[in-house]
């Protein structure tokens, strides 16, 4: 059964210039990619997202970060896509993939626990919010590969 996830490149991503080889990666990994889209998050934008963290000492950075350049957004689909697509970028803190998981997206193109080039949806409830987040129009049928 095949599952959707929301994977985004972060600001740091884009500025390394890494979006073209996560997107390879991305392929060559099994995912389809139904959905992309390049956006400026305002700071409203930003704090509605990562909403659940609101409470978290990191948060205000992390908000600063993330409205620092444009992201891009994916919706990614395979079986297990969820866990697969976490898998794949490595642990939250970039400098501990570089060690752990040194094959990992993050590992690759990140540089801190905030400056960690990508993220992932950490459950298919997490996923299905912040899909309807950033395409509120995307249907359940709607599942052809835009690559
Ligand atoms: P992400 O997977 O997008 O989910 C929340 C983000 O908050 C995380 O990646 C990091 O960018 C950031 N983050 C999580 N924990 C910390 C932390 N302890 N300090 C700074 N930023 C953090």
């Amino acid at each position: 059964e095949k599952e959707k996830t929301l994977a985004m490149i972060k600001p740091d991503g884009l500025l390394g210039n890494y979006t073209d080889k996560i997107k390879m990666i991305i392929l060559e990994s099994g995912f389809s990619i139904l959905k992309e889209v390049m956006v400026q998050l305002d700071e409203d934008n930003a704090k509605h997202f990562y909403t659940e963290h609101s409470g978290r000492n990191f948060f205000p950075s992390l908000i600063k970060f993330m409205t620092s350049g444009p992201v891009i957004p994916m919706v990614l689909e395979k079986e297990n896509a969820v866990a697969d697509w976490r898998a794949l970028i490595g642990p939250t803190d970039a400098r501990k993939a570089k060690l752990s998981h040194p094959q990992s997206i993050r590992a690759m193109c990140g540089s801190a626990t905030e400056r960690n080039c990508v993220h992932g949806s950490d459950s298919p409830k997490a996923a299905s919010r912040e899909i309807s987040f950033f395409f509120p129009d995307m249907l359940p049928g709607q599942d052809i590969p835009i690559h």
